[in-house]
């Protein structure tokens, strides 16, 4: 923590704000938008493509339709905001992040809070993931905006993949199966994003976001099999394996920045536990078994 910074105001009510949630559909904006929706008080908009089906899923707030491509449909949005949440998916369109830094500059929006990824510090990830947040991150900090960083390392929710093979056979297939990975629960993120977003402190502030343990995918197959009271068996996949099954659904140059951060897993750059979720939320990281018996019924059936 920057000792010359105000010390950040945890749990503390606020007066209300005009918030925006870039990215709200998916899995840290969802939580982030529940978080909000059941604290009350705030004007929330929440930003998506395709504001039917949001609200069809029960999204809560203001569902807004914007694509991050269209300068145009994000200038209106930003309007009168006193925070926004930018999270963007894509590390092959940079524009989306510069569109949307843009809009809340031309808004003149008084705290943006980035999704980013903790890989950015580590000096040997030069893939075009860690480039592209790096580059997001300088561009948020150039911008002469107000900033707060939330860097995670991987969600726990990637477990998800596991859930059909799992419910078929008992087994879990995965690459590196003893690498560790101090991974965080999406959960503790929404936490830290809601303080940034409605707390004070908060500007200028990078938090390192992992759960309170490094743990490899063979501890997570035992944990599971603990929780959902089944013998699961993990199974080592070789790593043309997992590029086969990443082509399935990503462009080969992605494929290419998975392969560099799943070595760089696997000389263990990616095990060391941070204190990122205790300084934003004051409370401490939730675990990978409480984040498995809050998913067990995930587990029980094979997806469509
Ligand atoms: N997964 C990990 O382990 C991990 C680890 C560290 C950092 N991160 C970072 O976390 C971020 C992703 O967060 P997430 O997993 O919560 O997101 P996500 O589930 O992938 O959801 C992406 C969101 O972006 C919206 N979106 C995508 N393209 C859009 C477009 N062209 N126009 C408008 N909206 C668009 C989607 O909305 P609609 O589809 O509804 O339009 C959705 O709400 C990335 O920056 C990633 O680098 C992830």
């Amino acid at each position: 923590m920057n000792p010359s910074l105000p010390t950040p105001q945890v749990g503390v009510p606020q007066s209300a704000r005009r918030i925006v949630i870039a990215g709200a559909t998916g899995t840290v904006g969802r939580l982030t938008a529940a978080r909000l929706a059941s604290l009350g008080g705030h004007d929330v908009t929440l930003l998506t493509r395709d504001p039917g089906k949001a609200a069809a899923s029960g999204l809560p707030g203001r569902i807004v339709g914007a694509e991050f491509a269209s300068p145009a449909t994000l200038r209106p949005a930003l309007r009168g905001a006193d925070a926004l949440l930018l999270i963007t998916n894509d590390p092959l369109r940079p524009d989306h992040d510069i569109n949307l830094l843009d809009a809340a500059v031309a808004a003149g929006t008084p705290h943006v809070v980035k999704l980013s990824a903790q890989a950015v510090t580590d000096p040997d990830a030069d893939d075009v993931i860690t480039r592209w947040q790096r580059g997001n991150e300088e561009r948020l900090q150039d911008s002469g905006l107000p900033w707060t960083l939330l860097r995670p390392r991987a969600f726990m929710t990637h477990a998800l993949a596991w859930r059909d093979g799992i419910a078929k056979d008992g087994v879990v297939r995965g690459l590196h199966g003893d690498s560790l990975n101090a991974c965080v629960d999406p959960a503790d993120i929404a936490d830290a994003a809601v303080q940034a977003l409605t707390g004070t402190g908060h500007r200028g502030r990078t938090y390192a976001l992992t759960g309170p343990r490094a743990i490899s995918a063979r501890d997570k197959t035992a944990i599971l099999s603990d929780v959902l009271g089944r013998p699961l068996v993990f199974e080592e996949i070789s790593l043309d394996q997992a590029r086969e099954q990443w082509r399935r659904r990503l462009p080969e140059a992605l494929v290419d920045a998975l392969t560099l951060s799943a070595e760089r897993q696997n000389v263990g750059a990616k095990a060391a536990v941070a204190s990122g979720v205790r300084e934003a939320t004051g409370h401490a990281p939730r675990s990978f078994r409480t984040w498995a018996a809050e998913h067990a019924s995930a587990f029980t059936h094979v997806c469509a």
